[in-house]
């Protein structure tokens, strides 16, 4: 494949956004919206806590909760233990795990083995994730299929991140013909291609294109979470690109809005729910809203840091949450919480995601 940026200069990249988002505040000017959203609360439910399900299936696999780890890293040194942590917590709690960008193992292969975590995580739905964008600079479908089989993936993230590389000094920029290179992959990668932003949502316009092209999901990573904005901007090193970067903190569609408009226009796809998603309460009100399952990112990347079992700890509180929520309004089965939608939000009437 043509290399457009130094592997090097990706590595150096991967590093400073997990300074960034480990030192900074790098939340979004919006809210994600969940505040807004009530569940029923069920004063009599007729069941045992220790009865209620939280057990789902996702593209046709079993998880023992609706939750994916979404993408965050690999490349760097730094990045191969947290993969590895992230990789152990996933499959002790059995919850999907989405790694992070593979451009710059498909820029030097000696980075591979940060990403490779089947090792640790033999059961766990994995998926490998690449940038749309990056087939207009060399990826090919080929590139792909081995970015999946060399993790031994199940499916492939693909993210679309146009005002990321925006505010990059030299981003790739250039998002022309990339809905027929999407089509050209769904079809030919013999692998589920989940679409998902970094941060901004997606718009059901936007979805139209993307399913009838052929993706297995949709990933709103809608805004009220992590600002890519943001972390690109403390990225710059220069206060006149973070004060341009800033003026886009409060963009996007907030995740509850998105996911809404999202379930409501396509009632038979596959959604997940991601940006945002800070507890179980989220996890609940996002599978009421319709979600097939809910991401999560930032909250995960400093107990990674640390240790598996941090990671299991977060996970573990975070299903301990969905359970309770489950049981507190009165749902043993995870298909039975879009019954629990006690309070539309808001912002849905009128919603400029659609
Ligand atoms: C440190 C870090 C690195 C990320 N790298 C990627 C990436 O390589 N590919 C991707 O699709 N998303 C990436 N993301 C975006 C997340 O997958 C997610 O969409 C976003 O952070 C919103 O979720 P959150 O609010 O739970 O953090 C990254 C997020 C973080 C925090």
């Amino acid at each position: 494949m043509a290399e457009q940026t130094p592997a090097s200069e990706t590595e150096a990249r991967k590093s400073r956004h997990l300074d960034i988002c480990l030192e900074d505040d790098v939340a979004s000017g919006l809210d994600a919206g969940f505040s807004k959203v009530r569940l029923r609360h069920e004063a009599l439910p007729e069941c045992a806590l220790a009865d209620v399900d939280a057990s789902t299936t996702l593209l046709g696999r079993a998880l023992r909760a609706p939750i994916v780890i979404s993408s965050m890293t690999g490349g760097t040194d730094r990045a191969r233990e947290i993969n590895r942590n992230l990789a152990i917590g996933a499959e002790r709690t059995g919850v999907a795990l989405a790694l992070g960008s593979q451009r710059a193992a498909l820029e030097n292969e000696a980075l591979l083995d940060s990403y490779d975590v089947r090792a640790v995580a033999p059961t766990v739905m994995l998926f490998a994730n690449l940038g749309a964008v990056q087939f207009n600079y060399g990826v090919t479908v080929d590139d792909a299929r081995r970015a999946v089989a060399d993790i031994r993936a199940d499916g492939l993230y693909l993210h679309l991140n146009p005002l990321q590389e925006a505010l990059q000094l030299h981003g790739d920029t250039d998002f022309r013909g990339l809905l027929a290179k999407i089509a050209s992959l769904c079809a030919n990668l013999g692998k589920p291609v989940i679409a998902k932003s970094v941060g901004s949502g997606i718009a059901v316009s936007t979805a139209a294109r993307l399913l009838e092209a052929g993706v297995a999901a949709i990933d709103v990573a809608g805004a009220g979470g992590t600002s890519w904005a943001r972390v690109e901007g403390k990225r710059a090193g220069d206060p006149r690109r973070e004060a341009l970067a800033e003026t886009f903190a409060g963009w996007g569609y907030p995740t509850v809005e998105a996911t809404a408009a999202l379930r409501a226009a396509f009632p038979a796809a596959c959604i997940i729910a991601s940006g945002g998603v800070r507890s179980g309460v989220d996890v609940a009100k996002a599978l009421a809203l319709g979600a097939n399952a809910a991401g999560i990112a930032l909250p995960l990347l400093a107990p990674a840091t640390k240790s598996a079992e941090a990671v299991v700890e977060v996970l573990e509180d975070t299903i301990a949450g969905l359970r309770i929520a489950m049981f507190a309004s009165g749902c043993r089965k995870i298909a039975r919480l879009r019954e629990a939608l006690h309070c539309e939000p808001s912002s849905r009437s009128g919603s400029d995601a659609t």
